[in-house]
């Protein structure tokens, strides 16, 4: 069954598919797109992008993509699809995704290509600022080494390439593998999850977005979808998919707190939930036990832990015509 037509809606509101169509620009984006846009614009070298699970990172850093417009920019977004990659095949995608034609196999021949092409983009007044998803899995010292390498070459005023990366917290520890790489870090923000205010807002854009007249969900269903998602907008989306699935099921025309909850507990959210305010309450009154923090813990319906194949990011890639 197809809750679409119960709710007489022309696409799906809630789809995980990244669908740019469906880009909020949240309070928490929109701040952050400001600053990494700076500082891709004023050519910092090196800005990061953390996040938890599902916090809208790879939508933003789409979204930046598509910001930066090609009379300006020659932009890339890299994705690192896993943590045994190594420094030369870094390179040469770097290469590439610049516009080096045939780059070199060999690391100096490949090094002097790449320096030409930027020379060759600085002089025809573009920036090159390469965005790079899954930052967490750059893993090796030898590959943060490259990267500031790269951010090594420039010209009197400015760096001649950027890069933005996007990823889990984990990238801080990451870049400590070369701690002169972490002290060029220019800018750092943090995408934080929405609020409950954004979390309305984002479930009312999504449901006019898909085609909805009004709002499918009570105030009180609103905030039991932040309380169970913490905001996270991935599980902002499963929750608000399944609870009008079973509203349909049901053929009521409004998702209450009840049908919200239902859903919750059919994707384990509510043990999820329901864990980290005891350890809330222990922190509070003072009896926490040793070792035991929601800090950095990440609730996700395990389906949804997904990574993607090789051949759904190249597709990906070649979308944007530069793979
Ligand atoms: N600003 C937004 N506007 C619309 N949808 C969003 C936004 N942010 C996130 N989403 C939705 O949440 C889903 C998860 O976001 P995204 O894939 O960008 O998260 P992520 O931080 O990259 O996750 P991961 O850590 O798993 O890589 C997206 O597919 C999209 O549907
Ligand atoms: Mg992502």
């Amino acid at each position: 069954m197809n809750y679409l037509q119960h709710f007489q809606l022309s696409q799906e509101p809630f789809s995980n598919a990244p669908v740019t169509r469906f880009y909020y620009n949240s309070v928490q984006h929109s701040q952050a797109m400001v600053r990494l846009m700076f500082a891709m614009d004023n050519m910092r070298g090196l800005a990061l992008c953390v996040g938890n699970i599902g916090a809208g990172k790879t939508t933003l850093a789409r979204r930046m993509l598509e910001h930066m417009p090609e009379s300006q920019y020659e932009a890339a977004l890299l994705v690192i699809i896993h943590s045994g990659i190594t420094a030369s095949w870094l390179l040469r995608r770097i290469a590439l995704q610049l516009g080096v034609e045939s780059p070199a196999e060999e690391k100096l021949s490949l090094l002097s290509q790449l320096y030409q092409r930027l020379v060759y983009l600085y002089e025809k007044g573009k920036k090159a600022v390469v965005l790079i998803d899954e930052a967490q899995m750059l893993q090796s010292r030898e590959i943060m080494e490259e990267f500031r390498g790269l951010l090594n070459l420039e010209v009197p005023e400015r760096k001649l390439i950027s890069f933005v990366f996007f990823g889990l917290p984990e990238v801080d520890q990451n870049l400590m593998l070369d701690p002169p790489l972490a002290q060029r870090v220019a800018l750092r923000y943090r995408l934080d999850p929405f609020n409950l205010e954004s979390t309305e807002a984002y479930i009312k854009h999504r449901l006019r977005v898909a085609g909805s007249k009004k709002m499918l969900f009570t105030n009180q269903a609103v905030e039991r979808i932040h309380a169970l998602s913490g905001g996270v907008p991935r599980l902002i989306n499963t929750i608000c998919d399944n609870s009008l699935f079973e509203a349909a099921l049901m053929s009521k025309h409004v998702a209450d707190r009840a049908l919200v909850d239902k859903a919750g507990q059919m994707l384990g959210l509510d043990r999820d939930l329901a864990e980290s305010e005891a350890i809330s309450a222990r922190r509070k009154a003072g009896i926490l036990a040793p070792g035991e923090s929601t800090a950095g813990k990440i609730t996700m319906p395990r389906s949804d832990v997904r990574r993607p194949s090789m051949s759904e990011i190249d597709s990906f890639l070649r979308r944007y015509g530069k793979a």
